[in-house]
């Protein structure tokens, strides 16, 4: 049939449908699930007068005060929360990892969860959204939000923040695209994201490879997607676990000496981040404590302090010699949450070394 007669016929029958003797009302689908877990953070924090926006605490408001304080949430999902921890994120530890992503795990199991929205600090928030991208188990939706200013402050950003986040997470488009952080308006992977500024809005950017997309009038628009690994297709599972591998970071510097990569390695880390200068480059004093460490079992990564660009394996070192792991394009934060997953699987530094190349 001719598309402009058809669709008119249709017209036609859907207004016989509300008019007619037999109307029938028929029910608006539900709106989908999202449960809010809160962690504390800025978005959660209050400060001593409304132009505090700096020295104020973080994680001092509770999960159901946040949804109370944005009603439009009603509008986009059906919103329930649960204060799962109240801290500043620099307090983040593995062992809140864990139990943030078990918790995770089992909600989207659960047929009645569409999406989980994660109230976050700012400081670590990239962390954490990396180790979830790793760890869970489920195509749906899992956005990590945090906010600049406190709940308390002039023009605060939290509540736009926790709105956009809410209706990400509510979102078809969202499906499948690994963990994401909604902030300021934007969409980026958790793979990619950095904080790159100490007290600006817009602190939360991808440097050169760019963000996913933005959240404009209510609507997700995607323009872009990680060609890494995540979530359903890792080979990481933490079901069991109660402890991940201790790994170390240790900074370059000028005038760097031994001291911090002997420490950790006589403390027992099993791994060992070098955030490098340059493209990951190793300090003569330096290379012999990583040699040592290597010799004594623990993986050496070398990354870079830079952040950005790929470290180029087998450039400033020669890793295929020192049995040394290039991070790719992973700042070392990101580094050593990958080689503690790693080292749940293997101590081989090849398999590590493909462990880069592929989340
Ligand atoms: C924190 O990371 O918990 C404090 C800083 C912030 O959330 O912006």
């Amino acid at each position: 049939m001719h598309q402009p007669t058809r669709r008119l016929m249709l017209a036609l029958c859907a207004s016989m449908v509300l008019t007619g003797a037999h109307a029938q009302s028929v029910a608006p689908a539900p709106l989908p699930r999202v449960i809010i877990l809160a962690t504390g953070g800025t978005i959660a924090g209050t400060g001593a007068s409304s132009t505090t926006t700096v020295g104020y605490t973080a994680a001092t408001v509770g999960v159901q005060s946040l949804i109370k304080a944005v009603p439009e949430l009603a509008k986009v999902a059906q919103v329930s929360g649960e204060q799962v921890f109240q801290i500043a994120s620099e307090n983040m530890s593995n062992e809140h990892w864990l139990t943030l992503a078990k918790r995770v795990n089992v909600l989207l199991a659960r047929a009645d969860v569409d999406g989980i929205v994660i109230t976050h600090g700012t400081d670590t928030l990239e962390e954490t959204a990396y180790f979830l991208d790793l760890v869970v188990k489920s195509r749906k939706p899992v956005v990590l939000v945090g906010a600049m200013r406190p709940s308390t402050a002039l023009s605060a950003d939290g509540p736009i923040n926790l709105y956009n986040s809410v209706l990400l997470a509510a979102s078809p488009e969202a499906v499948g695209k690994g963990v994401l952080v909604a902030m300021n308006d934007q969409i980026q992977a958790a793979r990619d994201i950095t904080k790159t500024n100490t007290s600006t809005l817009d602190a939360f950017r991808t440097p050169e490879l760019g963000m996913l997309g933005y959240i404009q009038g209510s609507k997700p628009f995607f323009y872009r997607q990680s060609t890494r690994k995540h979530t359903v297709d890792t080979e990481f599972d933490i079901a069991g676990l109660n402890a991940l591998p201790m790994v170390e970071i240790v900074y370059g510097y000028a005038n760097v000496g031994p001291v911090a990569v002997d420490a950790f390695v006589a403390a027992g880390a099993k791994g060992i981040i070098h955030a490098g200068v340059g493209d990951g480059s190793l300090a003569a004093k330096v290379l012999p404590a990583l040699k040592a460490a290597r010799q004594k079992g623990a993986i050496v990564v070398r990354a870079s302090r830079v952040g950005q660009g790929i470290l180029a394996r087998n450039g400033e070192a020669n890793d295929d010699e020192l049995d040394f792991v290039a991070a790719d394009t992973l700042n070392p934060q990101k580094a050593r949450i990958l080689l503690m997953l790693a080292l749940t699987r293997t101590s081989n530094s090849k398999d590590i070394q493909r462990m880069f190349y592929t989340y």
